[in-house]
């Protein structure tokens, strides 16, 4: 046993000298009263949703392993995106889809290929497969530059190409003709495109429409957003057969337990109140925009649940610790690449929102809280 504090002594073979260099991925957690730090939905899944899955768990096998194809799944996910069930590959999370596209196609001697700023864990989970990660820039204001595109993918050839749209954490979209682009500099080099739209729902544009058996791109999406279900674990990528059928060959059997593919299925009854939710939040998000460009801050426009700012006048670090003294956590980028003092915020409930204003007012400004 070991003490709370005390960091574990090293026991057993020495870890992989490339994990050694790395740090693990944190989202820092602390008891406050506004947590708007992960990009949860705000608000829970209906009760009548609760009521059904509850109804639902009531008839598992439970000494018995779960539907190893997640077929039910998957018909279900395949139908309501337009798509044929051996299109569809599910696991605990979008995370754990990346990870198994990184397992199938990344490792030794291969490469994926990011543009910065973006989603910290297309760098950390290629990594941890032992595949190198090539870093490309977006252009000052964030959007893909496609002349940097073509460079990186034509330097590195990497097996991945990692998009997110929209993107974590700047917000911003790719437009159609751009995701095209980057497929067709991908097919040249051989590779597979990957577009993370875990928020896609809240977007006006996805890249789903180009997922075709004969086109080397798959679109990752989740459960944890949208459908308000981050304690689910849940996600899935749409994609060519031949790529699906290839992530069967290194996922864990049964790695998708009974209850989570359960849970996927009741919520898919669920659709009007789940667009109901990201309509409401949609509009949420663009009083919070409304509110945040009448403070000091440079803020980016967002078609997620999630706005990115930076204070203008104060070190996002401080203005961080302000915050959370007055009981309002969000995330810190201030130190990530080229996000210098740069805080996310995500979208809450108004009354959420409105703690996050009146603590970022007092703390810009020196006001009086709740003025
Ligand atoms: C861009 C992006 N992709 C994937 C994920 C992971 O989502 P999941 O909860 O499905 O693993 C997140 C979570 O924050 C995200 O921001």
């Amino acid at each position: 046993m070991r003490g709370a504090e005390r960091p574990p002594s090293p026991v057993g073979p020495a870890e992989r000298d490339d994990l050694a260099l790395m740090e693990g991925y944190h989202s820092p957690q602390l008891d406050v009263a506004v947590r708007l730090n992960t990009n949860e939905a705000p608000e829970a899944p209906p009760r009548e949703f609760v009521e059904a899955l509850t109804r639902s768990l009531g008839k598992v096998e439970w000494n018995r392993y779960p539907d190893r194809a997640a077929s039910e799944l998957r018909a279900r996910v395949a139908e309501r995106e337009g798509l044929a069930p051996d299109q569809v590959f599910a696991a605990n999370g979008s995370n754990e889809v990346l990870q198994t596209l990184c397992l199938a196609f990344g490792g030794p001697g291969r490469a994926a290929a990011v543009f910065e700023p973006t989603y910290a864990l297309h760098s950390h989970i290629p990594r941890t497969t032992g595949t190198r990660v090539v870093v490309g820039e977006r252009a000052a204001d964030f959007t893909l530059d496609l002349n940097e595109v073509e460079r990186v993918l034509a330097e590195a050839e990497p097996a991945i190409t990692f998009l997110c749209s929209p993107n974590n954490p700047t917000g911003m979209v790719e437009a159609a003709d751009t995701v095209e682009r980057v497929l067709e500099e991908v097919i040249r080099i051989g590779g597979i495109l990957v577009v993370d739209e875990a928020y896609g729902q809240f977007a006006a544009r996805s890249a789903l429409s180009m997922v075709a058996d004969d086109l080397p791109v798959v679109v990752t999406r989740t459960y944890s957003k949208t459908w308000s279900m981050a304690a689910v674990r849940l996600g899935y990528m749409a994609g060519p057969a031949s790529v699906v059928s290839t992530l069967e060959k290194v996922v864990l059997p049964y790695h998708l337990g009974t209850m989570t593919q359960i849970a996927g299925i009741v919520a898919l009854d669920f659709v009007e109140q789940m667009k109901a939710r990201v309509a409401a939040l949609v509009e949420e998000r663009g009083r919070l925009l409304a509110s945040l460009t009448e403070l000091p801050v440079e803020v980016w426009p967002s078609e997620a649940n999630f706005i990115l700012f930076r204070p203008l006048g104060m070190s996002g670090a401080r203005v961080w610790r302000e915050l959370v003294e007055r009981s309002v956590l969000v995330r810190d980028c201030s130190s990530w690449p080229r996000l210098r003092d740069c805080l996310r915020v995500t979208v809450g409930t108004p009354e959420e929102d409105n703690a996050f204003l009146d603590a970022l007012s007092t703390v810009l400004l020196g006001g009086t809280e709740g003025a």
